[in-house]
């Protein structure tokens, strides 16, 4: 009778044991696929102090280096947008807008914090002006036959303005690449 009720202590403590195991390995997957999937250059490193090893996990984003939205958006308007338009191949598309330059430089900012990890949003932002920022590449783009080449100069462009004002060369290859992710929308549409 004891050796059975032993028997089944060890069973039940194995049951136990396998659940907190695969609780754990859950809990650990779910915290670097949280951490993975943030596209906010999250950083993980291991610290050793003098109560032992701990876990640390930096979670500023390229948009607050950047300065959020009004950085951003100092950033075009200042840097960026003067040199684009002194481009006469850029400046050629930019004929016939449907919004002003402000506009479009305000979304873009608020686009580019966003998917850099701001709290701004992607798109439907209401400006001032009352424009509401669209988020569809071929819709914003539509009409205008921007070639390959163009949106590469673009992007170019703005990464070198990056590099002036000393932004770091991790953050300008993050800046290019979510620009890169709205080539396919952009191109001759
Ligand atoms: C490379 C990534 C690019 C992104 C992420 C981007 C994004 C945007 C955004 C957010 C706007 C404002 C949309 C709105 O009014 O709500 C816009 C407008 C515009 N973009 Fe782009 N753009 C890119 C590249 C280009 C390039 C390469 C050109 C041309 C050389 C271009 C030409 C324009 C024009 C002409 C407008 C104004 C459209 C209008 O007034 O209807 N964009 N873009």
């Amino acid at each position: 009778m004891i050796m059975k009720q032993s028997s089944q202590d060890k069973l039940n403590w194995t049951k136990y044991f396998l659940i907190a195991l695969i609780c754990g390995l859950v809990a650990i997957d779910g915290m670097n696929s949280a951490i993975a999937d943030s596209d906010k250059l999250t950083e993980q490193r291991m610290e050793i102090s003098e109560s032992g090893p701990r876990l640390v996990i930096e979670s500023d984003t390229v948009a607050s280096r950047l300065g959020g939205y009004h950085g951003i958006l100092a950033f075009l308007h200042n840097f960026a947008v003067p040199v684009l338009l002194a481009d006469s191949e850029i400046a050629s598309f930019f004929g016939n807008l449907t919004t002003t330059p402000a506009d479009i430089e305000q979304c873009l900012a608020m686009m580019l914090d966003h998917d850099l990890g701001g709290s701004s949003r992607h798109g439907g932002a209401v400006l001032e002006s009352g424009h509401r920022c669209r988020s569809s590449m071929p819709k914003i783009h539509q009409g205008r036959n921007i070639p390959d080449q163009v949106i590469t100069k673009f992007i170019d462009i703005v990464a070198q303005q990056a590099e002036l004002v000393g932004v770091s060369q991790a953050d300008i290859k993050a800046i290019a690449k979510v620009l890169e992710r709205s080539r396919g929308g952009i191109r001759n549409k």
